[in-house]
């Protein structure tokens, strides 16, 4: 048995308000637990998107009755909230604030850079912006962080061209700090040379912003390990209905397995534990400026095997990627502030057991 802190992701769609037959705050944060994880940090392209003091309301509401799990509650930038100066109640309360500069699912997008900059400009410093901006987008969105000399965290790296950058930057200076999903480090979009998706190779269960990348754009986030702050799940579940329908959204759920796959790698000697404590913990914890939790951790049984099956898993979306990955490491209990909140496959916190971690 081994013993880890209780883990954070800081990249999650729990899809409240407006989506719950997908995920809400209770199943979320009880896929959370299941995961290991004990902060999840949610993000705003909901329904309405939250983007103001009344919206987070709706979120922040949702969860102090649901989760079971701390969490916390990003905001979107979007074209006309940016006065932040004079709204420090919302940022005050918020996980910090989201951009979106890039392809995404909803309906929060910032195109015209004449919108990013009052963002950058007004934002507090002392919490953080995170930037879902892919290749030259996020060439832009480093060069903000570098004019307005505050930080800025990138969402999902995935190519080779990307965690290049983030490398050069940070050899300069530069605030900037970055995350990596296990889907963009395990699978490829060559549907050959990549393990099986579950539910098939086709369709609409591989579509995922950003996209799969190449073998060779994966070997590089490998290869600059070093280079990545936090793995994050990107958890973004959608039905097993609506993946593979005509119009499939991206996502893919993630928080159930992240753990099990990081654990894997490490049995592998392809990545070592304290690179998985560094990743979800260490580093999280301080780019994310999280509290401590107290009488707070992780057992997990490093040699259990095991098939990853969708019907076990406490998401609601009813499928995952990794539907049938072989992997070694199982989440046996998770104590959050000393109370057993998860023990072989049942939830203990109740819902409402979680905490706002701005509150
Ligand atoms: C996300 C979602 O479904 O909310 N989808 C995804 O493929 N990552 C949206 C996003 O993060 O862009
Ligand atoms: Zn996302």
């Amino acid at each position: 048995m081994i013993k880890l802190p209780g883990l954070i992701d800081p990249h999650v769609h729990l899809r409240e308000p407006g989506a719950t037959h997908k995920e809400d705050y209770d199943s979320g944060t009880s896929a959370a637990l299941a995961g290991g994880i004990t902060i999840v940090l949610a993000m705003p392209n909901t329904k309405p998107p939250i983007f103001d003091a009344e919206t987070l309301d709706l979120a922040l509401n949702a969860a102090q009755q649901k989760a079971h799990c701390d969490y916390g509650q990003f905001v979107g930038a979007g074209p006309d909230n940016a006065d932040w100066q004079n709204n420090t109640s919302t940022s005050s309360r918020s996980a910090g604030l989201k951009m979106y500069l890039d392809s995404t699912f909803g309906e929060l997008r910032l195109d015209d850079m004449t919108l990013w900059q009052p963002h950058f400009q007004n934002w507090p410093k002392n919490f953080p912006i995170v930037a879902h901006s892919e290749s030259r987008t996020m060439a832009a969105a480093i060069l903000f962080a570098a004019i307005y000399d505050r930080p800025v965290h990138i969402a999902h790296i995935s190519l080779k061209e990307e965690v290049l950058l983030i490398k050069a930057a940070k050899e300069r200076g530069i605030k900037v700090t970055c995350e990596v999903c296990p889907h963009h480090l395990f699978m490829t979009n060559d549907p050959l040379s990549s393990p099986k998706i579950g539910g098939g190779l086709g369709g609409g269960r591989k579509e995922v912003r950003p996209r799969l990348a190449t073998q060779s754009d994966v070997d590089a986030l490998w290869e600059n390990m070093d280079v990545i702050d936090c793995f994050a799940t990107d958890h973004a579940p959608h039905t097993v209905e609506e993946k593979d329908s005509d119009n499939p959204p991206p996502g893919f759920p993630g928080l159930e397995t992240i753990l099990p796959l990081l654990l894997t790698a490490v049995d592998l000697r392809r990545l070592t534990l304290d690179d998985v404590i560094q990743k979800m913990y260490t580093n999280p914890k301080k780019i994310f400026n999280l509290p401590d939790q107290p009488e707070t951790w992780v057992e997990v049984d490093e040699n259990a095997t095991y098939e990853i099956k969708a019907s076990e898993q406490f998401t609601r979306c009813g499928w995952t990627p990794f539907e049938g990955w072989k992997v070694k490491g199982k989440v046996r209990k998770v104590v959050l502030r000393g109370q057993v909140a998860y023990e072989n496959g049942k939830i203990l916190a109740p819902a409402g057991y979680g905490r706002n971690i701005r509150a």
